[in-house]
């Protein structure tokens, strides 16, 4: 029960730990506080105090458990988890943006569905994902996005005509995280492709379950901050390794640190160097990562 979970909400066992902890006390929070209430207006028929009660602890349950949430640290979960709920219980649901793309008159019309690409280098990955999605109807690299003006992958997108937008460090951590402009783009997923930035909260919210990345080394080993590129490579041969590899994963809000949905090994020899390495992954990463994007995006649209 537990795992199935953790795979719903996209977290590890530590967060799932917190937000049970975070229903359970928010509950109890909320049931003391019905009770009090109750109490305090004095009602003696039984029937009437039960009907009562079950309000005010309706009412209540949603702010209890946010409150709870702030020194729990899952103010952002819960945030999202009660506009869901309240998005069902209304009926009224979000535009839904794997569904939908805008075409250049502004006309909304369904599929295929439409894929942005973030990358903050030479863009090899990014090149061999749109090379294998430009021969499926189903799946369109509609976006790539940069956070570098001179980067290799701004040059790919426009050789092959795909638009693209480089973003600002003030508003990708600051502001709304781009998450209108993707939005209205009908981006429904983004793979990070060599993304050194760390992708913000808000939007890990809105792209909950569809932002995944490629890392060059075997996670958990060689991940976090500062952890990317010829530094990974540089770290493997310096502990002399015998093997290295590539990782694709989910991306939650902590680095290199979401659910792992695949991984590929490489051998490393006593005359391996950083460089050779390097060669060895990307190898790996341009035969991989494009089929298991596909894999996770039809997954995807197999259960919504
Ligand atoms: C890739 O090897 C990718 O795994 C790595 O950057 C390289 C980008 O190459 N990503 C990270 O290190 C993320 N932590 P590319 O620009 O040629 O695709």
């Amino acid at each position: 029960m537990f795992e199935r979970l953790q795979q719903k909400w996209k977290v590890n066992g530590w967060r799932l730990l917190l937000i049970l902890v975070t229903f359970a006390t928010g509950g109890s929070l909320c049931g003391y506080l019905g009770r009090l209430i109750l109490n305090q207006l004095a009602i003696d028929q039984p029937v009437i105090r039960i009907i009562l009660y079950v309000v005010l602890v309706t009412i209540l349950w949603p702010f209890c458990v946010i409150i709870i949430s702030i020194p729990t640290g899952q103010f952002l979960f819960f945030r999202s988890y009660l506009k869901k709920m309240g998005q069902r219980m209304t009926g009224k649901k979000e535009i839904d943006a794997d569904k939908l793309i805008m075409n250049t008159k502004g006309n909304i019309a369904a599929l295929p569905f439409r894929v942005a690409v973030f990358a903050s280098g030479a863009g090899s990955n990014a090149a061999k994902i749109i090379e294998y999605f430009s021969g499926k109807p189903g799946i369109e690299v509609a976006l790539i996005v940069s956070n570098k003006p001179e980067a290799g992958v701004l040059g790919i997108a426009q050789k092959e005509g795909i638009p693209t937008l480089l973003i600002e460090k003030e508003k990708f951590f600051r502001g709304n995280a781009y998450v209108n402009e993707l939005q209205h783009a009908g981006i429904g997923f983004i793979v990070l492709a060599g993304f050194l930035w760390k992708v913000p909260s808000a939007l890990v919210q809105a792209f909950s379950g569809r932002i995944v990345n490629i890392h060059p080394a075997l996670l958990p080993n060689y991940g976090g901050k500062g952890m990317y590129g010829m530094h990974v490579h540089k770290a493997v041969i310096d502990a002399k390794e015998k093997e290295s590899g590539i990782t694709i994963h989910f991306v939650d809000e902590v680095y290199d640190h979401g659910a792992v949905i695949y991984q590929a090994i490489c051998s490393i020899t006593d005359t391996d160097t950083p460089d050779s390495l390097a060669q060895k992954i990307h190898q790996l990463e341009h035969a991989h990562y494009p089929r298991v994007i596909e894999e996770v995006i039809a997954d995807l649209q197999k259960r919504s």
